[in-house]
């Protein structure tokens, strides 16, 4: 057992929960077809539908954490054989072509090196090369590499038949993103980091057109599970036809998440996480670290940051969660060894999160 009954969770995610999310999931356990259940999930597709920025009536909370979004979406858009172009400039890109590969998918891969931003005008080359592709996809915010990847010039997709899937795992809440104003297809998300809840539920919604792209489709989604026309019928559609035993506690808890978050006002929120994701990094510049994201792309939610010569990085880490609970994340790929990524995600994106955190490194460096 941990010592620490109360970590503080500055790693790329999970995200220390907004004590409302963490009280609700006190709340009694609701059958998954309880007329109270299905109004509950509709009042969370209300509210992720205000968070995404979207009209899309297809918008709801699938059982599982960002990886299931990121599956349902490509599980039931994309049939084998059909082509899809993948921006990858972090592992996020790189899982989303694993997961669409594993699909059937035939994929065609735009990079950009790690910690830097892909270039918009090279995915929309791509997609004039690619005119057949069925859609393209791009990490919002990369939690790999800290960097931010524009999704707006690709609004340009909507006069082809290419569809634009966007992973906004770290980026929904955290910072701008208007999945209708940019024209964004099909969007997914989790629960854990700037949403404020616990892990486990993974929100999505999908355009009127990529629904047509679902409802055209002439081979079945190979996931069960995580076919969203299904989970459509089960939250959505007037049948509420049992598709699975979901879960009312995470439900109630991303339900509390996404209702602070909306009090304080999404753009509130937005600006929140920049002016604490900044005031981290000059901190960190101030003692040598270095930054993995140029300024131009930098996340304020998720810093990558380079430690300085001398320094550690798996000692420091790891006795910064044993002596003061608190957890950062290592780098991967590249950064492996040499990086560290901390996240001040949701209730954590505060002032205490960061003079907390610093004071600890200081006693522990100097
Ligand atoms: C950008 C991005 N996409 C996808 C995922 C996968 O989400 P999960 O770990 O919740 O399954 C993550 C997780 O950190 C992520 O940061």
């Amino acid at each position: 057992m941990s010592a620490h009954a109360d970590p503080l969770l500055l790693g790329p995610g999970p995200s220390t929960p907004y004590p409302e999310a963490m009280e609700a999931l006190a709340r009694p356990v609701l059958g998954h077809l309880d007329p109270d259940y299905l109004a509950l999930m509709a009042e969370v597709s209300d509210r992720l539908r205000a968070v995404f920025g979207t009209a899309n009536e297809l918008t709801l909370a699938v059982s599982g954490t960002g990886s299931a979004g990121m599956e349902a979406c490509l599980a039931s858009l994309l049939q084998p054989g059909e082509k899809a172009i993948v921006g990858v400039n972090g592992y996020f890109g790189e899982r989303l072509c694993e997961v669409a590969t594993r699909g059937g998918a035939e994929v065609v891969r735009v990079e950009a090196p790690w910690g830097r931003a892909l270039d918009p005008a090279d995915l929309l080359d791509a997609q004039r090369e690619h005119s057949d592709a069925r859609l393209l996809a791009v990490v919002a915010a990369e939690t790999s590499v800290g960097v931010r990847n524009d999704v707006a010039p690709l609004s340009a997709l909507a006069d082809t038949d290419t569809l634009l899937l966007v992973d906004a795992v770290t980026a929904l809440g955290g910072t701008e993103l208007r999945v209708d104003d940019w024209k964004v297809d099909a969007c997914y998300s989790a629960s854990q980091k700037c949403l404020g809840a616990p892990p486990g539920l993974a929100p999505v919604t999908l355009s009127p057109r990529a629904v047509e792209v679902m409802r055209a489709r002439t081979t079945p989604v190979r996931s069960f599970y995580l076919d969203l026309g299904l989970l459509h019928e089960y939250y959505l559609a007037p049948s509420h036809r049992y598709h699975h035993t979901a879960s009312s506690t995470l439900a109630y808890s991303l339900h509390a998440g996404l209702g602070r978050l909306l009090d304080e006002g999404l753009e509130a929120t937005w600006d929140r996480h920049l002016a604490i994701g900044t005031k981290l990094q000059d901190a960190l510049g101030k003692r040598g670290f270095g930054l993995v994201a140029d300024a131009a792309n930098r996340l304020p939610q998720l810093t990558a940051t380079l430690l300085p010569d001398g320094l550690e990085e798996a000692p420091l880490r790891v006795e910064l969660l044993k002596r003061y609970g608190i957890e950062v994340g290592g780098g991967l790929g590249q950064f492996a060894g040499k990086a560290w990524r901390i996240g001040l995600m949701g209730h954590n994106a505060r002032d205490r999160s960061v003079a907390t955190l610093l004071a600890a490194m200081d006693d522990l460096i100097t």
